[in-house]
């Protein structure tokens, strides 16, 4: 599977910045700083971060800068469960009741529904019955457990972060939505589910977008899903953002880096090129090279390929 080239997702000239409606965020994993950037360049009007936040201090003192510019939403992933502090910087943070997770809330428009976390077979395999899974919901999971097993008088921290049949068919008998956000994929990728499609497909969405596997992947461009498809798909890579809607010119995919600037950076890297284009720089508050040259930044990013080109160390 090819990484997309981010500037297919990303990219939004000046004239289009007023346009960003919703956006949503690859696992931050900590990191916030490329988010917050995208977001005081691009005020959109909502965002949706797509799990494993892992964030250092209380989630809604993380995201300060951005509160009073955008309205934010999000739903968990399975490392937001590895520690106490991951947990609680989450669960215990005032944007905790911003977790879309079993629900179809109307965001910037748009009836967007959100599935966290990932499964566990141990828990339910999705690709077996219901009537198969251990435990079909977190509190049959608790009342299986003696007290002395319990974490917090709970279930263990770790399936705080686990689908649970229960959640998954709740959402399956929402009402239609436009939009599902999951940790996990979908079945064309690798590692996805036929479990998402289905949810997608019952609830009627024309959007699939996802995170944990750290990959930009357009599913459709990448000849991955037809065109007939009754969803489109994108993954969202860690550092990285998709806009919706995406603008017809985006659609074709004319709107990427000068071609001098990709010529340029395959004078310099060589085959290496792409992968330098993809990966985020701290001189562009933590986005790519390939995102901040799109969106407006070419002469910058020309500037560090000259200083390279040139023995500079950037
Ligand atoms: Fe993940």
């Amino acid at each position: 599977m090819n990484p997309l080239v981010p500037s297919d997702l990303h990219a939004r000239s000046e004239h289009q910045q007023s346009a960003a409606t919703l956006m949503f965020f690859g696992d931050p994993h900590g990191d916030f700083k490329p988010m917050i950037a995208a977001v005081e360049r691009l005020r959109p009007e909502a965002i949706v971060l797509l799990g494993d936040l892992q964030a250092r201090r209380p989630l809604h003192i993380e995201l300060g800068p951005i509160l009073d510019h955008t309205e934010v939403w999000l739903i968990h992933g399975n490392h937001d469960t590895d520690t106490d502090t991951d947990f609680e910087n989450l669960w215990r943070s005032e944007l905790a009741e911003r977790n879309l997770h079993g629900r179809v809330v109307e965001i910037a428009g748009y009836k967007v529904a959100g599935l966290g976390g990932i499964f566990r077979s141990k828990i339910w395999d999705p690709r077996r019955p219901v009537e198969e899974a251990a435990f079909f919901s977190a509190d049959a999971l608790r009342r299986s457990m003696r007290p002395e097993e319990r974490w917090r008088d709970g279930i263990a921290r770790r399936h705080h972060s686990t689908i649970f049949p229960e959640d998954y068919q709740r959402l399956l008998r929402s009402p239609p939505a436009d939009i599902l956000v999951t940790h996990e994929a979908p079945a064309a990728h690798p590692h996805g589910w036929q479990a998402i499609d289905e949810l997608a497909e019952t609830l009627g969405v024309q959007l699939v977008v996802h995170g944990h596997h750290h990959q930009n992947i357009d599913y459709l461009a990448e000849g991955l899903m037809p065109a007939a498809a009754p969803f489109r798909a994108f993954g969202v890579d860690m550092g990285s953002h998709l806009a919706w809607p995406r603008d017809a010119q985006r659609e074709t995919g004319s709107e990427r880096p000068p071609q001098d600037l990709l010529d340029l950076a395959a004078k310099v890297f060589g085959s290496e090129a792409q992968v330098w284009l993809d990966t985020p720089h701290t001189w562009l508050d933590g986005q790519t090279p390939a995102a901040f040259a799109a969106a407006g930044g070419a002469d910058k990013v020309r500037s560090m390929l000259n200083a390279i080109q040139h023995g500079g160390v950037v």
